[in-house]
């Protein structure tokens, strides 16, 4: 019996033929099943001269067809393989690939602008405290300029005091900065911000990059001189034209705001020239008070800093006349706009 069921196993065509084997032997009414169910009616005698046999007679039989089964499986597979081939050259389903969102690419765009031009890169927490956001700055408590902010504040403390706000421009970064380590800076600061405004040209999260500069004979033509080349080497044009308007910001002393030059090229409001002018960015030289406050001596340290908003400068560059679709995550418009396959 047991040559006869090895034989069959090997000489097994195929699966099915293989499959008919194992029922014939394994099986429920199998021969090998019929075997070992008459062990229970054998004598303790004869049940100790059979069962090791019949127990080895369905192991041997077990393996070969375990033995059997996995060559003519990879059989099976060899001749599929063999037999269809794949047309690497049909169209597959178009996966879009992921990209750059333009805040980042704009914020991108300028941290290499500035690093040509010898700035580093800084950054400060988005969760401020009072002090960085407005009293370093020179914004006493009383002073109105906080009311201008809108600025989210969290809960007050037990202790009453005013522990934490979002920061609503990156101008704290300056005060990080400056007591970190010793003057010279020269560094560019981009990042969210925060302030309680909605409207086709606000949204309560936003994007400033500050830039501060802290030296020795840091004079205002340094500020106009680096606004006016990072500027140029944003838009890629040489035709930009910068008006700086007298202003006020409690942290400089003089203030100025800046505004670009716009012309029109095809009915299109474009930058560049100056038939028309809109506001870009706030400015000044460093007040001697934020620079005190800082640990550091006004006498001997003097510098410049300005604020600008990344969302507006790409939708100037990018042509978007939207801010809130910036955060809508909305693929089609990124892809109208050229931001994703
Ligand atoms: N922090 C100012 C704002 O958010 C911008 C600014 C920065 C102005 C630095 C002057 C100097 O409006």
């Amino acid at each position: 019996l047991r040559e006869d069921l090895l034989a069959a196993i090997d000489t097994a065509a195929g699966l099915e033929a293989l499959d008919a084997v194992r029922v014939h032997a394994l099986g429920k009414q199998g021969v090998i099943t019929a075997m070992l169910k008459s062990l229970g009616k054998m004598t303790p005698e004869e049940r100790q001269e059979n069962g090791p046999r019949i127990h080895a007679l369905r192991e041997a039989v077990t393996d070969a067809i375990a033995a059997r089964k996995e060559k003519l499986e990879n059989a099976q597979l060899e001749a599929q393989l063999a037999a269809e081939r794949m047309d690497m050259t049909l169209p597959v389903d178009a996966v879009r690939p992921g990209s750059i969102h333009p805040v980042s690419q704009v914020m991108d765009e300028l941290a290499e602008i500035f690093a040509d031009l010898g700035f580093a890169v800084a950054s400060g927490p988005e969760i401020e405290d009072d002090w960085h956001n407005f009293t370093a700055l020179n914004i006493p408590e009383t002073h109105p300029a906080r009311a201008m902010h809108d600025t989210f504040y969290f809960p007050k403390g037990e202790d009453g005091k005013q522990a934490h706000l979002l920061r609503t421009h990156t101008s704290p970064v300056q005060i990080r900065t400056m007591m970190q380590g010793k003057p010279p800076v020269r560094i560019i600061a981009p990042g969210r911000v925060y302030r309680s405004d909605s409207d086709a040209t606000h949204t309560p999260m936003f994007h400033q990059i500050e830039g501060l500069v802290i030296d020795k004979g840091i004079t205002l033509g340094h500020l106009k001189w680096t606004l006016e080349t990072f500027l140029k080497a944003y838009f890629e044009r040489d035709d930009i034209v910068l008006r700086l308007r007298p202003s006020y910001f409690p942290f400089t002393e003089p203030s100025a705001e800046v505004d670009i030059g716009y012309s029109y090229e095809k009915g299109r409001r474009v930058v560049g020239g100056s038939e028309g002018w809109m506001e870009v960015l706030g400015s000044g030289m460093v007040h001697p008070n934020v620079i005190k406050a800082c640990g550091l001596d006004p006498d001997e340290w003097q510098g410049f800093a300005f604020g600008t908003g990344v969302d507006r400068l790409a939708m100037l560059k990018y042509g978007m006349d939207d801010l809130r679709p910036f955060f809508d995550g909305d693929l089609r418009w990124l892809r109208h706009y050229g931001f994703s396959a």
